[in-house]
């Protein structure tokens, strides 16, 4: 048996500072729920911040872990390994980016945007190309390159300086042609902005930066981490916008919690990195690639990108019966749910939904951010209304 007592104080005494203190000790999960060290039961509609698409100890899941690690878990790049070349194939599929598309596989939503980056820097022109693109507001990462293009300063200034040649621009088709020119190595957006509150991009946005972008030969990149992985209510979010990216950074959902990261490129940014140029020990290993295709492959097999859109629009149309002033807009894209509120009370919410039961999270103080796992349907559906509708009667 773990040992549990006095776990908040341990945390303190042993966990470095730049974590703030967690909401509760989590010890196990089962489909849609999550157990803390007391025994409480929550309903899930965080899913680990939209990563647990299968939700937890899925026994598709669990079975492919356990027999890659009994089998090989890891061999470094100077090995290939079949879980990882089947991935990879699975990815180019699932992308469309085909026999013309390559994958690098890495290990977090950060260190795929890092090698977003040096394929910016790849595409350097005659040496003209030396500013990147990306929007305010965004996210894409803590490390010190993904942070150079997170729009938050709050989150960038005790780290300055960062990368140089990154500019921030708001998520406007103006400000899009304005700063759109033959210096533009490439443009990274995400299509949700999903740390900034679930935020919708304005229609026609992604059209016309894929327009700028190969007007200017430019890379359009697309930050998927948080839309990826069936989420929205297809494979990608790009896919909705009737666009090609570049390339696309991917976490997070890959493999339902085991670790892994990817950036998949698409036609003529595919021969961008030559061998040699980027790496890392962990990346594309057996066990994570395995963890991936089980995931992949159970999300087909149970339609879960269909039912990704379904539980999307369940829950807005359970949301708006709710009838709430609280709430003044319902954004996002299927399964990936952001509410609005006409007052800064998210934390608040977050909190007496946890009391009650129910993980959900607050981007900020004027957003709530539901994210579920794949796999709920209706009996989840329904916990989730009772709570929450007993939540927002409270604040309200
Ligand atoms: C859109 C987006 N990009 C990048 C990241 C960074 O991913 P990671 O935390 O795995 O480094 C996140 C994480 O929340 C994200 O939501």
């Amino acid at each position: 048996m773990i040992d549990t007592d006095n776990w908040r104080e341990r945390f303190s005494d042993s966990m470095m500072g730049s974590l703030a203190a967690p909401m509760a000790m989590l010890q196990r999960g089962e489909g849609a729920h999550v157990w803390d060290v007391d025994g409480t039961r929550y309903l899930d509609f965080l899913a680990g911040i939209a990563v647990n698409a299968l939700g937890h100890a899925h026994p598709v899941l669990v079975e492919a872990v356990s027999n890659q690690v009994a089998t090989l878990a890891h061999v470094s790049n100077y090995f290939a390994s079949p879980p990882q070349l089947e991935l990879a194939e699975r990815l180019l599929r699932i992308t469309g980016a085909g026999s013309e598309g390559r994958v690098f596989f890495c290990n977090s939503g950060a260190e795929a945007i890092e090698a977003g980056i040096k394929l910016a820097r790849l595409n350097r022109g005659g040496g003209e190309r030396t500013r990147i693109l990306s929007l305010v507001n965004s996210f894409h990462g803590r490390t010190m390159g993904s942070l150079s293009l997170t729009g938050k300063p709050a989150l960038r200034e005790a780290f300055e300086p960062l990368l140089p040649g990154v500019e921030h621009i708001p998520s406007t088709i103006e400000a899009l042609e304005a700063a759109m020119d033959g210096t533009v190595s490439a443009i990274f957006i995400e299509p949700i902005k999903g740390e900034a509150g679930v935020l919708d991009l304005p229609d026609g946005f992604l059209k016309r930066a894929r327009e700028l972008a190969t007007e200017h030969g430019a890379l359009l990149i697309l930050d998927e981490i948080q839309t990826g992985i069936g989420r929205t209510g297809t494979w990608f979010a790009f896919q909705q916008h009737g666009i090609v990216p570049d390339a696309i950074a991917l976490a997070k959902g890959i493999a339902g919690g085991v670790p892994i990261g990817a950036l998949v490129t698409f036609g003529w940014a595919s021969e961008l990195f030559q061998p040699g140029q980027h790496g890392t020990t962990f990346g594309g290993n057996p066990l994570a690639t395995a963890a991936g295709n089980a995931v992949l492959g159970e999300i087909e097999r149970a339609g879960l990108i269909e039912n990704a859109a379904h539980l999307g629009e369940r829950l807005r149309s359970i949301i708006e019966a709710m009838g709430s002033p609280l709430i003044t807009e319902i954004r996002g894209q299927g399964a990936l749910v952001g509410l609005g509120l006409s007052k800064p009370v998210a934390g608040e919410i977050v909190a007496a939904a946890f009391a009650n039961g129910l993980i959900i999270n607050a981007p900020n103080a004027s957003s709530i951010r539901i994210a579920p796992p794949l796999i709920s349907g209706e009996a989840e559906l329904e916990e989730f209304r009772q709570i929450f509708a007993a939540v927002l009667e409270a604040q309200s």
